[in-house]
Parts: structure tokens; C-alpha cells; sequence
């Protein structure tokens, strides 16, 4: 039987599921994997080639074309999209208008799915998602569903966002972040819902470093069995 320990973090769009993973990550030595990044350099690919992603017998010739790997520094998500790294890229808008609809394709998500749960089996991971305790790891031991004040969500967007994006709007960010909540959680394949084993994390008035020690001491009494 393995032994090694999956953190699942599932949670809204922006409410600070990676900044908590990265950080959890790092204070425990796991790999982090960032599912969304996933998402959005498939949707990349996508875009680049033209891809009519309402045409899922489309989407899906080519999933086998699109190669995607993660290397890890400083515990900063790099994600490569066949040996190209697009780690800026994937946070622009063009992918963020998009990766929802892409991200409700089947055949993608059981194509990503699988690489995850590759990712999990033999190392002690934290990844972060809207499915990971639903259906990429419904047994791991620790499981966060994470959620804040969609308006305190659109607000941390925005300045993460403006530096690359100059002429963005706020409301802009919030209509991204209020549709990509209605898709996550209305979709068909593996909508965004709590696992009933979850434990609830509203950070809408919590710093970064009481949501770590929240999280670490749920990790904690499993760190102890190993
Ligand atoms: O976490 P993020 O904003 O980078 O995710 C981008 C999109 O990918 C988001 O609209 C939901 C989708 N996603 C998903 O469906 N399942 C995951 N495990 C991770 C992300």
C-alpha cells in the first residue's frame, strides 16, 4: 500500500487555493502541482491552433499532440507546453476567458485526470483544483475546500493581473470571476462541489500565514502515522 501523503485544495477561482498550496508545499518539502495551469496550457494549445473548442471530436484528435510537464523552482509553478514554457502566457486573458469552456471537455479532463493521479501515486503532493478530493484523489487524507468574498477575490485578481495586463478593469475581473464560478459549478463532467470529507476554508479575512497554519495542522497527525 503507498504511504505517501496527497493534499487535495480545491476551491473558487482566485480565492488563494495556489498561494496556500505554494507555501504548504514548501514549509512540508511536497511537490506542488497547479491542475488549473494544466487546464489553461491545454486551452493554450487550443487557442494557438485554431481549435473550434465547441468541437470535442476536434479537441479531442489532438489531446495526444499536447505534451505538458512541470518543473519546479523556488516552488513557482513552470509549466511547459511541449518544451515551451508558458507560464506568463497561460495567465493572460485570452486563456482565462476560455479555459472554463475547455476545462468542461470530457475528453480532457479524463486525459488530465490521469497525468494527475500519475503525479500522486508515489510522492507526497499537494495539488491544487476544483476535483482533486472529488475525483482525481478522493481518499486523500487531507482535503480543503477553499472559498472567500467573490467581491475581496475580484480585488486580489486584479492586482496580481494588472502589472501584465495594464488596461484592465476591475469589474472586468469580476465578471471573469463570477462566470467561471457559474461554469465550475453548473458544468456536467466533475463540477466544482465539496467533498463531503473537506474541510471548509474561508479565507475572506484570514492572512496567508493563519491559512497555513490551518492547513498544516490538518497535514500534522498524518506526518506523525508515517
Ligand atoms: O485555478 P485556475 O483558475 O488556474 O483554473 C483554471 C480553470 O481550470 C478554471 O476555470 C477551472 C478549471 N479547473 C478545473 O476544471 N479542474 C481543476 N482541477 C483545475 C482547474
Amino acid at each position: 500500500m503507498s504511504t505517501n501523503i496527497v493534499v487535495a485544495i480545491d476551491g473558487y477561482s482566485s480565492c488563494g487555493k495556489s498561494t496556500l498550496a505554494k507555501a504548504l508545499a514548501k514549509k512540508l518539502h511536497f511537490i506542488y502541482v497547479d491542475s488549473g495551469a494544466m487546464y489553461r496550457a491545454v486551452t493554450l494549445y487550443l487557442l494557438r491552433n485554431n481549435i473550434d473548442l465547441k468541437d470535442e471530436e476536434a479537441v479531442k484528435a489532438v489531446l495526444p499532440d499536447i505534451h505538458l510537464n512541470f518543473h519546479s523552482r523556488d516552488y513557482q509553478t513552470h509549466i511547459l507546453l511541449n518544451d515551451e514554457e508558458v507560464s506568463d502566457e497561460i495567465r493572460l486573458m485570452p486563456v482565462s476567458s476560455n479555459v472554463s469552456a475547455v476545462s468542461a471537455i470530457r475528453a480532457v479532463r479524463l486525459e488530465m485526470v490521469k497525468q494527475q493521479q500519475r503525479m500522486g501515486k508515489s510522492k507526497n503532493v499537494v495539488m491544487d483544483g476544483r476535483d482533486i478530493g472529488t475525483a482525481v484523489f478522493p481518499h486523500a487524507p487531507v482535503k480543503l475546500f477553499m472559498t472567500a468574498d467573490p467581491k475581496v477575490r475580484a480585488e486580489r485578481r486584479y492586482k496580481e493581473l494588472l502589472p501584465n495586463n495594464p488596461d484592465i478593469t476591475l469589474e472586468e475581473v469580476f465578471e471573469n470571476i463570477a462566470h467561471r464560478d457559474y461554469s465550475d459549478t453548473t458544468r456536467k463532467e466533475s463540477p466544482l462541489i465539496r467533498a463531503e470529507d473537506a474541510t471548509i476554508l474561508d479565507n475572506t479575512n484570514l492572512t496567508p500565514d493563519e491559512q497555513l497554519q490551518f492547513a498544516l495542522d490538518k497535514v500534522q497527525p498524518f506526518l506523525k502515522v508515517k
